[in-house]
């Protein structure tokens, strides 16, 4: 059980022994829940996650992933930045939801298994379930505190509902809890996260997605637009500076977790929107000249050198559908708000897939 000493008492509790060595990566595991909820672990291992920093930081362009934002406390930031008045995707999104929810479902077809892509606090699946009632809910997420914290109140709300929660990261090829006879497949990838890829890496992810649902399979997935650039620059950069905080995490989880010694008050958030490149860039801007020192290894820093940490990529609607054709999708509907500010397509597997690279 030592594996989940982060849980809290009452969450062991929650789920009894049962612990199912699925043997892949990390050691992935699953927890058997008495209830409705099964877990299973394909996280990255510590190693993965130290070599991936050292590697970032070690570039001539230094950088990080966004993936790394996730530990708890970022994922509790990032519900945070969802209510700030600013951040208009999350509520813009829920609306289009809650507005064409039952002809997605029809879209989308129901009593499947539904795989969502980051599925966060899983809120957003919240105004679509009643729709479209699926077999089984396979939330996957990086994020494991937050995912069981999630799939524990999902499953409080809708009991009858068979939830497989998977820790996982979809950047790269990833291992998922299907059974063989679950033939028919539909995903769900809200919140724009493919933004956070750049054009080729979507392309691949969404290849990815495509072979994983085969055929005739469907994604539902959330595209944020193209708009004026103040909205985006307010949007990523709050006056109450949560996204600052956001963003300065993950120098935190960084000391924490890689024996660091960054100095949060020497580096500052910055975020805006590059025209050239359709996409919100946030970076971590160093205020001095300095030296830091992480996993044993020391990096330099000019005054005003920057660690990338985040893009989000604006697609218009044919650009979207660029990209999903040449990923071996066929768009189907699309769905806006009344202001245009965010998209939700339905895309359909071609029958012949393109290779995903
Ligand atoms: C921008 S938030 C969106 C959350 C939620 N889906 C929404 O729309 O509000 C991105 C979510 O994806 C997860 N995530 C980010 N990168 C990931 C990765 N490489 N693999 C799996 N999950 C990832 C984060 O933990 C977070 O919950």
């Amino acid at each position: 059980m030592t594996q989940y000493g982060a849980l809290k008492r009452n969450d062991l509790e929650s789920y009894p022994d049962a612990i199912t060595d699925q043997g892949q990566g990390s050691g992935a595991r699953s927890l058997q829940a008495p209830g409705s909820i099964r877990f299973f672990d394909y996280r990255p291992t510590p190693a993965d996650v130290r070599a991936e920093v050292l590697e970032g930081l070690g570039r001539s362009v230094k950088r990080l992933s966004p993936k790394l934002f996730y530990d708890q406390r970022g994922s509790r930031l990032f519900d945070a930045i969802t209510e700030l008045p600013e951040y208009y995707p999350t509520r813009t999104e829920i609306g289009i939801l809650r507005d064409h929810g039952s002809e997605m479902a029809d879209r989308l077809g129901r009593d499947n298994v539904l795989i969502e892509l980051g599925s966060g606090s899983s809120l957003k699946i919240q105004t679509l379930l009643a729709a479209l009632q699926p077999s089984v809910y396979l939330p996957v997420d990086i994020s494991k505190e937050h995912l069981l914290e999630s799939a524990h109140a999902l499953a409080e709300r809708f009991p009858a509902l068979a939830i497989r929660a998977a820790c996982a990261d979809y950047s790269a090829p990833f291992k998922l809890p299907l059974e063989p006879e679950w033939t028919d497949l539909a995903a769900f990838f809200p919140g724009s996260s493919i933004g956070n890829f750049d054009p080729v890496d979507a392309r691949q992810l969404l290849g990815r997605v495509a072979g994983l649902l085969g055929p005739g399979g469907r994604l539902l997935i959330g595209v944020d637009l193209p708009k004026d650039p103040a909205i985006l620059n307010a949007a990523y950069d709050d006056a109450q500076g949560v996204t600052a905080a956001f963003n300065l995490n993950l120098l935190t989880r960084i000391n924490r977790e890689l024996e660091g010694d960054f100095d949060l008050d020497a580096f500052a958030h910055r975020a805006f929107f590059n025209l050239a490149e359709s996409r919100v860039e946030m970076h971590l801007v160093s205020r001095v000249e300095q030296r830091v020192r992480v996993a044993g290894e020391v990096f330099a820093f000019r005054v005003g050198e920057t660690i990338h940490t985040e893009n989000s990529y604006k697609y218009g609607i044919d650009a979207f559908h660029r990209l999903a054709e040449n990923a071996g999708f066929v768009a189907e509907q699309v769905w806006t708000d009344p202001e245009a500010l965010f998209s939700v397509h339905c895309l359909r597997v071609l029958e012949t897939t393109p290779h995903p690279g």
